[in-house]
């Protein structure tokens, strides 16, 4: 279980971002952490040793990347793992057989995939509904609620649920609300000030921002609960090698300056396309035309690049993916190159077809990742694509 440097909660987020769960290594005095690509330590003694015994246990690279990332969110403890869905599962290693769910009914599809193919058949149980109306987690409550889980803003769709009014619901019921932070970041938006109990990351997304590994991370505040999750990671052993947090780890350096490009290029494009297609279109929470984007500014301070498109058909969307040249037709999101995809058939592929129809997954959605590039650039790659249109 990886504690955070109390000192770290002093410094700005930008401080943070560079310094957090980092100083200098004691042998060189390295300025970078160093990988430590190690499966185990040698120990002086029975029972005498620098507190490290094996490295599924704990690495310094990692325990580096746990204190830096649970800092940026205002938390005390950070896990490492091996991806984004490897985090959610040992999340759910918190629960037994009987225990119930509340999940938003658009999460990323692998979520729903976890839940519904492999965690249901161990007895977990669990009641999908739509998050942005709060008396439906309500409703949904029942004894045996442990916890409320969230997306938001979700994927694909760009929902936004009150996080502070689904932390009163959940903790009326004595259940845990678990944040997936994925798509805004601990720079745009902060669970934990809205009542979170853990907050959990792809970190290939966002915190990495590069596109080069796959990992996830879940954060925490509560130190008994941190101490069952220490022990769930180092029982089920689904943690990251140290390339991959050290990856990480640079990725989040610069996040403060990552994030308020993304969301520049991220308004600008969603605006384009308003212009361009239609208002009705386009699914972006940062523009005014969203149904919630009243409740996006008064919870989140920026909006990222995560943009939904609807082109009404699988053909129009089709066009669009096959003439972009910036943006490359690929699953994923979050780094610094754009991104563009087509849910039903990539990310929630994994949700069967009439339940992608119930939530609004069309096949003539398609989901951009708006990178980091020049904006005109971009612009002008959409213009080509939607051409005619
Ligand atoms: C919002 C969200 N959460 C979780 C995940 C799962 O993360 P990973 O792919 O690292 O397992 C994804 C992946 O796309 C995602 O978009």
């Amino acid at each position: 279980m990886t504690r955070i440097f109390d000192d770290d909660l002093d410094t700005g987020f930008g401080t943070r971002a560079i310094h957090a769960g980092q100083r200098p290594e004691p042998l060189a005095g390295a300025i970078m952490t160093p990988v430590y690509l190690t499966s185990t330590y040698v120990q002086e003694g029975m029972g005498r040793h620098k507190g490290y015994e094996y490295a599924r246990s704990k690495n310094p690279t990692r325990e580096a990347l746990e204190r830096n990332v649970a800092a940026l969110e205002g938390a005390r403890h950070g896990f490492a793992f091996a991806s984004g869905t490897a985090c959610l599962d040992s999340l759910m290693k918190l629960f037994k057989a009987g225990d119930h769910i509340i999940c938003g009914e658009n999460v990323y599809g692998g979520t729903f995939r976890l839940f519904d193919k492999l965690l249901r058949h161990l007895g977990l149980c669990f009641t999908y509904v739509d998050t942005r109306d709060p008396q439906r987690i309500a409703d949904a409550c029942t004894p045996r609620t442990v916890a409320v889980l969230i997306e938001t803003p979700t994927n694909p769709l760009m929902r936004i649920t009150d996080l502070a009014a689904a932390a009163e619901v959940a903790h009326k019921a004595g259940a845990l609300l678990i944040v997936d932070n994925t798509f805004a970041t601990p720079f745009f938006q902060r669970p934990f000030d809205h009542g979170a109990d853990i907050v959990y990351h792809s970190t290939t997304k966002y915190l990495n921002g590069h596109s080069d590994m796959i990992g996830g991370m879940a954060v925490l505040r509560d130190d008994a609960l941190a101490e069952r999750l220490g022990f769930i990671q180092n029982a089920a052993g689904a943690v990251p090698g140290p390339f991959d947090c050290w990856l990480a780890l640079r990725g989040t350096k610069t996040l403060h300056l990552r994030m308020p490009r993304h969301d520049e290029n991220g308004r600008r494009v969603a605006t384009w396309l308003t212009e361009r297609l239609g208002e009705e279109r386009v699914i972006y929470p940062g523009l005014p035309s969203h149904p919630q984007h009243e409740l996006a500014k008064r919870q989140m301070t920026g909006f990222g690049g995560m943009i939904t498109v609807d082109l009404g058909t699988r053909d129009c969307a089709q066009r669009v993916l096959e003439r972009v040249r910036i943006f490359s037709l690929a699953e994923s999101l979050g780094g610094v190159e754009s991104l563009i995809s087509h849910p039903a058939s990539m990310t929630h592929a994994s949700v069967p077809p009439e339940r992608r129809a119930e939530l609004g997954i069309t096949d003539g959605l398609i989901r951009l990742s708006c990178g980091v590039e020049d904006v005109g650039d971009l612009l002008a790659d959409l213009e080509g694509a939607v051409e005619g249109m």
